[in-house]
């Protein structure tokens, strides 16, 4: 087990707020520290995942949000470790999957980006299940499943998902 209460490290276990108990992963990256915010001030107590809770540098932002001293945890997962999710999934009524490989740049795509994000995907779920408590699943996912096509659409709809051929074959990293 390896989580840490905010500021101080502990091994009990949190205290469940009335809203219950969520997970969020990814939790020091931009949509996931938002998400934090406004779930702890709407009442929810947040396990969130990051891969280095030691690293002050990435988490203080996180650490310094109204209510986390009492209603935020923070647990070490990462997207390619199988099962390191399970700790931090345990328990949780709903989890928000946010965590992901951001890189722009790779000249892999396939094998930097979009097979961590799809094994750590099913890491995730694999944990969902194991827990056996969790009710909802959201996960953040990307405009450009949809839109990415070698020629724009007119209109796009439930059923516009993205050229996958095409996007290998560009080496997206999306
Ligand atoms: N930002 C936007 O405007 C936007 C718009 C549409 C969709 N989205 C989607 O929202 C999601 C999050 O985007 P974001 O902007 O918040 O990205 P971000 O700021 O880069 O945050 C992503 C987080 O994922 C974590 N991560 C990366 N690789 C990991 C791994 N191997 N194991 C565990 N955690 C890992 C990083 O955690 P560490 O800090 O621990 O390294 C990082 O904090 C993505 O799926 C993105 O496509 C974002």
């Amino acid at each position: 087990m390896s989580y840490f209460r905010c500021r101080r490290l502990t091994m009990s276990n949190p205290s469940v707020g009335e809203k219950g108990m969520v997970c969020v992963t990814g939790a020091a990256g931009f949509v996931g520290s938002w998400l934090i915010m406004r779930l702890l001030e709407q009442g929810y107590t947040v396990k969130a995942t990051v891969r280095d809770p030691n690293n002050l540098r990435k988490v203080k932002h996180l650490l310094d949000l109204p209510k986390a001293s009492t209603d935020l945890t923070l647990w070490k997962a990462d997207l390619v470790d199988q099962g390191s999710f399970d700790d931090a999934v345990r328990g949780c009524v709903g989890v928000f999957h946010v965590a992901t490989p951001m890189d722009f740049q790779c000249s892999d795509p396939e094998n930097d980006v979009i097979k961590p994000a799809i094994d750590g995907m099913m890491n995730v779920l694999k944990s969902c299940a194991k827990a056996g408590t969790v009710r909802r699943v959201v996960f953040t996912s990307s405009a450009g499943t949809t839109c990415v096509h070698a020629r724009r659409k007119e209109e796009y709809d439930e059923n516009s998902w993205s050229d996958v051929e095409f996007c290998r074959a560009k080496k997206m990293t999306g």
